[in-house]
């Protein structure tokens, strides 16, 4: 089976694509995937770009979707031929969140789903939703579960409340989709007005021109009526939690999931305390919260968008592509 590597270092140039043994058939408790597709997350970019070291060799991406080929005994929660997708946190199944970091996230700490054919435990995945094709599953595993934990398992939504999403990569499009979804209303933010007016049409109620207002957090508190907005989908990092803050109700909730301005700067601390905002760390979720989200998007009929798509073969392109910025979304790799 075809499989991408990194090199160590890794650097884009470095991927490879390899020739490697199948996977073996699936023992007691284990299952068979065909994978069919993936996506890109953020994470993914910094691992094969080098930004977070991973040993020589890995394959790389977390997020995988494919149909199952065959079973090992004692596996009676899938059928063969089922689409099923994979979890971030392959063993982190159900309550608070689990030591270990990222030893055990495919793509990172373990070998991911840049290849055809895996083999593992069968709680490592679960079914995608119904009507959903591989691509639109294989965006869930990190993205979609990221932003349902924000919003609904650390925020506690609710409809008519105010959510604020930063940009318009993978997670705050999902961010969006299910603030909608539960009846919340929301204000969105990019560089691009042109990636606004594609906002607008996905149901954002306000827009906010990141680059062109530098007080994006005062001015979507104004649109608040200026009480201030209920959720941030914080995915800036220290570059714009201050404008967060600026923008959250008193007592109004924050989860701190991104990085892309930087991985530390000045806590404006006086004002946490003073808005007596719950600012909570978020790192994907469980496999419950996985189960949970699917349930949702099965109620609510939620796609993702997935709007450029690559061959594995041209996986550095697609990180390219990804890097440039220009992306909507989710960027899909076919399998
Ligand atoms: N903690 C977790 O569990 C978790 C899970 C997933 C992702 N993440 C993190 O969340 C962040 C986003 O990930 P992603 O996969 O959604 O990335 P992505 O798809 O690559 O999204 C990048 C987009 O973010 C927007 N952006 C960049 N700088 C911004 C800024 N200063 N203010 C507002 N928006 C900005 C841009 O939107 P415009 O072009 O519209 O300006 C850009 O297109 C990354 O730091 C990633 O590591 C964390």
């Amino acid at each position: 089976m075809h499989a991408i590597q990194i090199d160590n270092p890794a650097t884009l140039n470095s991927l490879r694509l390899v020739d490697m043994p199948d996977a073996p058939r699936p023992g007691p408790g284990e299952i068979q995937v065909r994978l069919r597709a993936s996506s890109l997350n953020y994470h993914d970019y910094a691992v094969v770009t080098g930004a977070i070291p991973a040993q020589g060799g890995r394959i790389p991406l977390s997020d995988g979707a494919g149909e199952i080929m065959a079973l090992g005994e004692g596996v009676t929660q899938f059928a063969i031929g089922d689409l099923v997708v994979s979890t971030f946190f392959p063993d982190w199944l159900d309550g608070g969140p689990q030591d270990g970091g990222f030893t055990n996230v495919p793509g990172d700490g373990i070998d991911g789903y840049a290849r055809e054919i895996v083999t593992v435990p069968a709680h490592w995945f679960t079914h995608a939703p119904r009507g959903y094709d591989a691509m639109e599953a294989a965006t869930l595993t990190c993205a979609g579960l990221t932003a349902w934990r924000a919003l609904v398992v650390e925020g506690g939504i609710k409809a008519g409340e105010y959510v604020l999403v930063q940009g318009t990569g993978g997670v705050s499009i999902f961010a969006l989709q299910f603030a909608k979804a539960m009846g919340a209303r929301v204000i969105a933010t990019s560089s691009s007005d042109a990636k606004l007016e594609r906002l607008r049409t996905m149901g954002a109620d306000h827009l906010i021109n990141y680059r062109a207002d530098a007080k994006w957090g005062s001015t979507a508190k104004k649109l608040t009526d200026g009480r201030g907005v209920d959720h941030v989908v914080e995915i800036g990092g220290a570059g714009t939690l201050p404008q967060s803050l600026s923008a959250i109700r008193m007592g109004g909730h924050i989860s701190m999931i991104g990085v892309l301005t930087g991985v530390q700067g000045p806590v404006p601390t006086a004002l946490v305390m003073g808005r007596q905002a719950r600012v909570i760390g978020v790192t994907v979720g469980s496999r419950r919260h996985q189960i949970d989200m699917i349930a949702a998007i099965d109620a609510t009929g939620i796609r993702p968008v997935v709007e450029e798509r690559f061959p594995l073969a041209e996986l550095s392109s697609a990180f390219r592509h990804q890097e440039s910025g220009r992306h909507f979304g989710k960027i899909g790799i076919e399998i």
